[in-house]
């Protein structure tokens, strides 16, 4: 947990079965181009403009996996067990707030590419009004009404109708109040805080928040976010820095007993700030200085590693996550081949991604070449399952 709560929660729903999609495992572990549609979902929350509570809903004997697999995405995820039913795992979801959330969303993980404005629109209105708000679309096909014959008794005039999607936003107490109140199922949680004599304000959908229901779906899922919608970018990074008097390298995320500091803000890890740059670049959110403050007194002394999670952090906040790393010391000192594997282990480790690490001297040439210092030069690869704009 962060020192910082926030005041809005995005309960993700993925406890269902999936009966209808038949994949032979619950919907939200179904994947699309790679990832599972939970996965897209958080994705979709994570890309809101001002961070937000998650809490996941699964089903239970899923509970430690989805940990797992949010870690890199959502650390900071509350993860709990659903229940029989969509409005059972919400209360699941309801049960776990903490004192700081004042508007809650609820979305459904089967609506998985949902654009994160859409959530942004949701807590905005939300915020406006002071009640209910569900995003929904007008009916395009004409409607009719049936009898048990399947007889047609009349047409329904679409003009009044809205086909409602998810994120659906309440101000917590509306919420929970609708649900200690239910008393038959609903499918959705305006239903609910409709009959409690709540209002509820229709705000404007999206066609990709459609639901993920039938097989047909999926393919559909699957040809705009396939394998053919990956994003790729890559960047590049360098770093340089002298050697200091005195004190203890830290190179690589490594401690090199017997060779003096590089010197520098931080710890001056040329190497890891190096694959900072590369990556921040690729994925086009600025470099090291404009992104953590060369001066923030929060960075001084900070090792390679804090800068190289919170990057990762980052990226998987905006969409991306690591695909490679390759990064070139260039320097005399220290004697980098003895450690080139131990160094790849643990960066690997930060990135979550394959990091390759070499390194070489310039002949005796240049700075580098009589020993003042040490240049880092890192390229990295991030990909996207998300159209990235
Ligand atoms: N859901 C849930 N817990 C349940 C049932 C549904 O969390 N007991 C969630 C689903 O995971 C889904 C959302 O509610 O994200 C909407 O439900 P639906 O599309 O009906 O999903 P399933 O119930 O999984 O599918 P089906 O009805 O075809 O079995
Ligand atoms: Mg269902």
């Amino acid at each position: 947990m962060s020192a910082f709560s926030p005041r809005v929660a995005v309960i993700v729903v993925a406890a269902g079965s999936g009966t209808r999609l038949g994949a032979g495992l619950p919907k939200a572990f179904v994947s699309v181009g790679g990832l599972t549609l939970l996965e897209h979902a958080v994705h979709a929350v994570n890309g809101m403009s001002s961070h937000a509570r998650l809490v996941a809903v699964v089903p239970a004997e899923r509970a430690d996996e989805v940990r797992e697999l949010l870690r890199p995405l959502a650390s900071e995820a509350v993860v709990v067990a659903g229940g029989a039913s969509r409005q059972a795992s919400v209360a699941a979801g309801l049960a776990v707030l903490d004192e700081a959330i004042e508007v809650v969303l609820v979305h459904d993980a089967a609506r998985a590419f949902t654009p994160s404005e859409q959530f942004d629109a949701v807590v905005e209105a939300v915020d406006a009004g002071g009640e209910g708000v569900v995003p929904g679309l007008p009916v395009s096909d004409t409607i009719k009404r049936t009898d048990a014959a399947a007889r047609v008794v009349d047409t329904v005039d679409r003009s009044e109708l809205v086909a409602v999607q998810t994120p659906q936003g309440f101000p917590r107490g509306i919420l929970e109040a609708a649900y200690a109140a239910a008393k038959e199922e609903a499918t959705d949680d305006a239903a609910l805080v409709a009959a409690i004599g709540h209002p509820v304000r229709i705000v404007a959908g999206a066609a990709l928040a459609f639901k993920i229901t039938t097989p047909a779906d999926l393919a559909r899922a699957e040809q705009l976010f396939g394998g053919s919608a990956l994003t790729q970018r890559v960047g590049l990074g360098t770093d340089t820095h002298a050697f200091a008097d005195g004190g203890e390298l830290r190179l690589a995320c490594l401690a090199w007993p017997g060779v003096p500091a590089l010197a520098g803000h931080s710890d001056g890890d040329a190497v890891a700030h190096a694959i900072v740059d590369a990556l921040l670049s690729a994925a086009g959110l600025g470099d090291i200085g404009s992104v953590f403050g060369t001066d923030d007194p929060r960075f001084a002394g900070a090792h390679g590693d804090v800068f190289l999670r919170a990057v990762r952090e980052r990226l998987a906040e905006t969409g991306w996550r690591v695909a490679n790393v390759s990064v070139q010391l260039v320097g005399n000192q220290p004697r980098f081949s003895p450690r080139r594997t131990e160094a790849e282990a643990v960066l690997s480790g930060i990135l979550g991604a394959p990091v390759s690490v070499s390194a070489t001297t310039t002949d005796g040439l240049g700075f580098t070449g009589r020993g003042e210092g040490v240049t880092a030069i890192a390229t990295a690869l991030v990909a996207s399952r998300r159209p990235i704009s």
